[in-house]
């Protein structure tokens, strides 16, 4: 998909009406309330897939807006378990504070992960912009040595550094390690990071194979059939797949709502026959659940970000065919 492309469809959809935004992106975001998530989750539950829910939001700028991500979240989880639905939260650590105070930002997470572990429920924290992989990281061994071993975070393929954060976190944590990894939303700088399609999805292939080496929780957040087929092969040679306890000598623990070892996560909207075609193999799939009154501003900002994410939904609407629900 050639830039100017994306960065039309970007520079228009900045233009248009709210509620045309809003029509776009009622594909790829559950509703406003915790409600229109719960609703979708019931809806896709019949197509065999388990959820991650995310509360969209912008970073935040003062310390009282992590209260409003805090409480929802709390409100999420109660709503969560009241319909037995099988998920697990996603956040984004600087919503809750990360970057302006560390050590709030921190006991706001610890807090959530502490109820969130009440109920078995896994916490899996967003991976954001460069600015916060280190602290991210952090986060995760902290709570891991505080005994809540029900937290995780993502990788991105793309950043130079991820084979040596795996190696990090191996050491850290050896196979209690539960990984996200996909390519990375933000378009990082050429200093840190792979910037050509194909660079990134060898990179991001080759942080699956060490994942997966290291005895980790691999879970494999792509669209892409080049990052699906690598790791659907990666998984054979280790002997592992659907209904198969993980037959690694290194494996993690067996996790109570997980795969054998592995699953494969989608956005919700994108790509649903190839999501289908994957459970209906048996493999366990997790959608990706966004929801939140700031649907808007979180969908512009994300646009901007990244404007191939704009070619791709146009390219969704205006060829069906190449990308159904
Ligand atoms: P690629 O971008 O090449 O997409 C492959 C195909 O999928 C496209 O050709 C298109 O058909 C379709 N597609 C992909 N995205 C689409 C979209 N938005 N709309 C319409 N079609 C689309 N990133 C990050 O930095 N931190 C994170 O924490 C996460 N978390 C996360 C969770 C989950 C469950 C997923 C699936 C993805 C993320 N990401 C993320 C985003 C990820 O890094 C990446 O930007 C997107 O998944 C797109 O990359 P693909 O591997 O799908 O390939």
């Amino acid at each position: 998909m050639t830039s100017w492309f994306s960065k039309l469809v970007v520079s228009m959809t900045i233009r248009m009406p709210r509620w045309f935004v809003g029509w776009v992106s009622r594909r790829y975001v559950a509703g406003n309330t915790i409600a229109d998530a719960i609703k979708v989750m019931q809806r896709l539950a019949k197509e065999n897939a388990c959820f991650t829910v995310d509360v969209l939001g912008e970073e935040i700028s003062t310390m009282d807006e992590a209260q409003y991500f805090f409480e929802e979240y709390r409100q999420l989880i109660d709503a969560i378990i009241e319909h037995k639905i099988e998920s697990d939260l996603s956040i984004k650590p600087t919503a809750f504070g990360l970057l302006i105070d560390r050590k709030k930002g921190y006991n706001n997470i610890k807090k959530l992960v502490q109820i969130a572990n009440k109920h078995g429920m896994f916490v899996r924290l967003d991976m954001e912009d460069h600015r916060v992989t280190q602290d991210t990281i952090d986060v995760v061994v902290e709570l891991h040595s505080e005994g809540l071993s029900n937290v995780g975070t993502v990788y991105q393929g793309r950043l130079f550094r991820t084979l040596d954060d795996i190696d990090y976190l191996e050491q850290k944590l050896g196979p209690a390690a539960d990984y996200r990894i996909c390519k990375g939303i933000y378009l990082e700088p050429p200093e840190i990071a792979h910037t050509g399609y194909n660079e990134i999805v060898s990179a991001t292939n080759a942080s699956i194979d060490k994942m997966l080496a290291s005895g980790a929780y691999c879970a494999v957040a792509s669209h892409d059939k080049p990052v699906i087929d690598h790791t659907l092969s990666a998984l054979k040679s280790y002997g592992m797949g659907p209904g198969i306890d993980d037959p690694r000598s290194n494996a993690g623990p067996v996790r109570s709502g997980k795969g054998p070892g592995y699953e494969f996560q989608m956005l919700l909207g994108v790509r649903g026959p190839l999501r289908r075609k994957l459970a209906a193999a048996g493999h366990k799939t997790r959608v990706y659940v966004p929801y939140g009154e700031k649907w808007y501003e979180y969908s512009i900002r994300r646009l901007q970000e990244n404007p191939t994410v704009g070619a791709q939904v146009a390219k969704a609407f205006l060829m069906p065919w190449t990308n159904r629900p």
